[in-house]
């Protein structure tokens, strides 16, 4: 089969587009054929060192996707062939087959696509971790939303306004306005400078907001705490992008709530898993929440995927196509 292996931790030009053997479905895993595979920024932190540094090199980037079940290995249950299923945080989602835990697999309904299942997986599971259980976005909350037009902040920017909170987005450019806009942010801001607080706070009455999103690196710290209101509550989430070094908890605002949220902590089995993966394909077949492709590539192109990605210049989610 065709995969996305990198060769060593670094740029893109670790990625290289092989010949691999076809995975052979072992004990309790699913032999699935790959109609699209996700790609998340996590994906740049891995070819970057960040994370999995566990498994060795050359290995195939990827952790998301959605396709069909063309086996299954001893002991599996609930999972069948010809089945249409979904996951995230599986090594070796850029490929055109993958041997995946059966445990990690939620089936699709049929009135989802393969390209929406796929889109959804990491991005709208984590929005909506953020919003219900990181913090529970309640009726007349103001949310602030980083990277408002990206893959997390479009959806995260739906289900805050599902739960009939306002939102206040920050974009880095002018073209990414009316994306953010379209998904139903009150205001957007444009900034690149962390200089985003004092139009936050005029447009949140001076009184600051109940939470902020921000997965946005260092620039957007200093500014994102300056935009809370009295014990509101900051949900960090970027560790790619980078964090804002040691924080001497002494120089934060008084009663805050700060933490680094995945949402992987809070829907920690496979029956939070499927629940809640069900509960976005739902939101999805009901049109409350709408999912923006913004880019589709051969799996061979999954560098200039990347490269786009790191541009700043996409918006919602880019996919692969084996
Ligand atoms: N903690 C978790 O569980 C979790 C899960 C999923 C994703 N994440 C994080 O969420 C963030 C968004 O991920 P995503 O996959 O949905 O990607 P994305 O939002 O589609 O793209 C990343 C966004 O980050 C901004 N950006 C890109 N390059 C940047 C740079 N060099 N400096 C500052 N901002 C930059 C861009 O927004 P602007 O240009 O508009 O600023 C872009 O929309 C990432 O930081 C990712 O690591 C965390």
């Amino acid at each position: 089969m065709r995969a996305i292996v990198m060769n060593g931790t670094g740029g893109r030009e670790m990625m290289e587009h092989v010949e691999r053997p076809d995975p052979v479905v072992g004990p309790g895993q699913a032999l699935v054929e790959i109609a699209f595979a996700g790609v998340n920024f996590m994906d740049i932190g891995v070819r970057q060192g960040m994370a999995w540094t566990e498994m060795p090199n050359p290995k195939i980037l990827g952790v998301e996707g959605a396709g069909r079940v063309l086996a299954v290995g001893d002991g599996v249950e609930g999972i069948a062939p010809g089945q249409r299923v979904a996951w995230v945080y599986a090594p070796g989602s850029y490929a055109e087959r993958i041997a995946i835990a059966a445990e990690s697999l939620v089936p699709v309904p049929d009135a989802i696509d393969d390209r929406t299942a796929a889109s959804v997986m990491m991005q709208g599971l984590t929005a909506s971790h953020f919003a219900t259980d990181f913090y529970p976005v309640q009726s007349g909350d103001i949310a602030f939303v980083h990277a408002a037009a990206g893959g997390v902040g479009l959806l995260l920017t739906q289900i805050i306004k599902l739960r009939g909170g306002h939102v206040i987005g920050r974009v880095s450019s002018e073209e990414k306005v009316a994306v953010a806009k379209e998904a139903g942010a009150d205001h957007v801001i444009v900034d690149t400078e962390g200089r985003f607080a004092e139009e936050a706070l005029r447009l949140a009455h001076g009184e600051g907001v109940h939470v902020v999103y921000d997965g946005s690196g260092p620039t957007t710290f200093r500014g994102s705490l300056d935009v809370l209101r009295r014990s509101g509550t900051f949900c960090w989430y970027g560790p790619v992008l980078g964090g804002p070094g040691p924080i001497d908890i002494m120089s934060l605002p008084k009663s805050i709530k700060l933490g680094y949220a995945g949402f992987r902590d809070h829907i920690h089995t496979p029956e939070l898993f499927r629940a809640r993966s069900a509960q976005l394909f739902d939101w999805i077949a009901k049109g409350k929440l709408k999912v923006r492709i913004g880019g589709e590539y051969l799996l061979a192109e999954a560098a200039k995927a990347h490269a786009d990605m790191e541009s700043r210049k996409t918006t919602g989610k880019l996919l692969l196509v084996p």
